[in-house]
């Protein structure tokens, strides 16, 4: 069965809300597991594919967290080449946490990803979470023919 692991840091609550949006939208499509988890790590990530990664912006940057996850994978060389990948979070005014999140996942770890990452400035509103359902929903299509087709 295809796999999403869908993985996310969020300090005052606003990541997480498109974090789960984006996993009820995953879920609509049968015959996918969907996981969701406030903690990366390197372990067993291969088995999943595709993977989403959600990081709000402090300080112009992601946080650490996030940053030690990306670190870590990279220094275990976790095989992500070829796998979906996305990149959310919530903003104030500049957003740069998820556009270099989606950097490191395509230049580095040679991901197919999903373009422009998705961000929302503060606390989703429905039209927030609802283009994050669409993330999840096209994220789970995509895997699902995909192992369709190998099938
Ligand atoms: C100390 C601090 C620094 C921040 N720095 C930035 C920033 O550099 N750029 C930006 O776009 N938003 C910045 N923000 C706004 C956060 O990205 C925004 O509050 C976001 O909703 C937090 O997401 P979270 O609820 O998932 O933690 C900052 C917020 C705080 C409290």
């Amino acid at each position: 069965m295809p796999k999403i692991l869908i993985v996310y840091y969020s300090h005052t609550g606003n990541t997480e809300k498109m974090a789960k949006a984006i996993a009820r939208g995953a879920r609509t499509v049968q015959g996918v597991e969907v996981e969701l988890k406030r903690h990366g790590s390197a372990w067993g990530l291969d088995s999943y594919d595709s993977i989403l990664i959600g990081a709000p912006t402090y300080h112009r940057n992601m946080t650490n967290s996030i940053k030690k996850f990306l670190e870590e994978v990279a220094f275990h060389n976790v095989g992500l080449k070829g796998k979906v990948g996305a990149a959310f979070g919530s903003y104030g005014w500049s957003g740069e946490a998820p556009r270099r999140v989606l950097e490191v996942m395509e230049k580095r770890f040679e991901m197919k990803v999903v373009k422009p990452p998705l961000l929302i400035e503060y606390t989703p509103d429905e039209k927030g979470l609802e283009e994050c359902h669409k993330l999840g929903a096209n994220v789970a299509e995509q895997i699902s023919r995909t192992t369709d087709a190998r099938a």
